[in-house]
């Protein structure tokens, strides 16, 4: 039976065929790099140079060198988060958000260093005047999500982000399921930081993961280690990238991201956008016509639609439809449990359907047929 993948939200596959290439000649053809001067450990340098670069354009980041790789976006979001909270800060969040952020979050509020405020949601998504209303004298950051990861609802990031700035309130963004779908510009944004995943949206291999930082941030040390640079100091270089980049890096998974990053621009970004939201409206429209199923998904999502059908548990149905069909989905809670609960739908979750760069019409057709015939 051929596999139908539709669970692009939790990673993209496949992955484009110049990745592919790119990580196998970066296996190839790479030492360790910035740690010698031969010709292996310079070329593994260059492949890390040439990503970080492509991923600043792609960003629109004022200087490569904001530009931190990391191991995925929960590694970019604990730097982000741990690095700026100071002790007594009051930090403003979502109910939306994935447990890479609200994890972090809690463990530092029963720590007894911030206090935190987590908005509810207000007509299928959270509005830019919660955040306003949140605000206090002593809040310091505000941490949101640009989409959820269990309905696909989006956030009006540009009205925060002037809300945030006008009050001089740091904002990090997470990118982790719109990056590579939307266009994502920090300098416009005005982000203080943004994370995101390389191996979803932006198409990179699993084990890669994007942090911008803007130059007036300085985020605490993550981990302290080897940079291969100003060795014969004790102390973390408190320059950018190196002061947040220790240890041997993924050469060859940010070989895979560069390419990917390259793949997108190649594609255009305008295009990917137009042909994922076709599919998932017409995976909408057709879900929609499917007696005893519930659509969670707000209009105009991003293609992660989250549903139920009446008779079947979202696991149970995730299995038969894959056991069945052949279509590949995840159920349950997205390790997103408050997003859960403002839809009504904790603890047993529910199926998320997400479609990708390599979903066809075809498979959402395939996707709406199999739904019909289970009720
Ligand atoms: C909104 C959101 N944030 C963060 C993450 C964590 O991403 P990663 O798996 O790359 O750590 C995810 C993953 O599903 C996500 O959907």
């Amino acid at each position: 039976m051929k596999q139908l993948y539709f669970d692009h939200a939790a990673t993209s596959w496949p992955k484009p065929e110049p990745v592919k290439e790119a990580m196998l000649l970066a296996l190839e053809q790479s030492g360790n790099p910035g740690r010698s001067g031969h010709s292996l450990s310079l070329g593994a340098a260059r492949f890390i140079h040439k990503a970080r670069h492509a991923i600043s354009r792609f960003f629109n980041a004022p200087n490569p060198t904001q530009i931190v790789f990391t191991l995925n976006a929960t590694d970019a979001l604990n730097m982000a988060i741990k690095g700026m909270v100071r002790p007594g800060d009051h930090v403003v969040t979502t109910c939306l958000e994935h447990n890479s952020v609200l994890r972090p979050l809690y463990a530092l509020q029963k720590a007894g260093k911030i206090q935190l405020t987590v908005l509810d949601l207000q007509d299928g998504t959270v509005q830019p005047e919660q955040f306003a209303a949140a605000l206090r004298p002593e809040t310091a950051l505000v941490v949101t999500t640009h989409a959820s990861n269990v309905t696909g609802a989006l956030i009006d990031v540009e009205a925060v982000s002037e809300i945030c700035h006008s009050h001089g309130i740091k904002l990090l963004l997470d990118c982790a399921q719109t990056g590579g779908l939307l266009p994502i510009d920090v300098q416009k944004l005005k982000l203080s930081a943004m994370a995101c995943s390389g191996h979803k949206g932006l198409l990179g291999p699993q084990g890669t993961g994007v942090l911008y930082v803007h130059p007036e941030v300085e985020l605490a040390f993550w981990r302290e280690g080897g940079t291969g640079s100003i060795s014969h100091e004790l102390q973390q270089p408190d320059f950018m990238p190196d002061r947040l980049e220790a240890g041997t890096p993924n050469t060859i998974g940010i070989a895979g991201l560069g390419a990917a990053v390259n793949y997108l621009n190649e594609v255009g970004l305008e295009q990917v956008r137009q042909k994922e939201r076709a599919l998932t409206e017409r995976l909408r429209a057709g879900l929609l016509q499917v007696p005893g199923l519930t659509l969670y998904s707000p209009p105009n999502s991003l293609g992660v639609l989250s549903v139920n059908l009446e008779g079947y548990d979202s696991s149970e149905l995730s299995v038969v439809l894959e056991r069945r069909f052949g279509i590949l989905t995840r159920p349950g809670l997205h390790c997103a449990p408050l997003a859960h609960r403002a839809i009504g739908t904790y603890p047993h979750g529910t199926t998320r359907i997400s479609v990708g760069y390599s979903t066809t019409e075809e498979e959402v057709d395939a996707v709406i047929a199999a739904f019909m015939e289970l009720t």
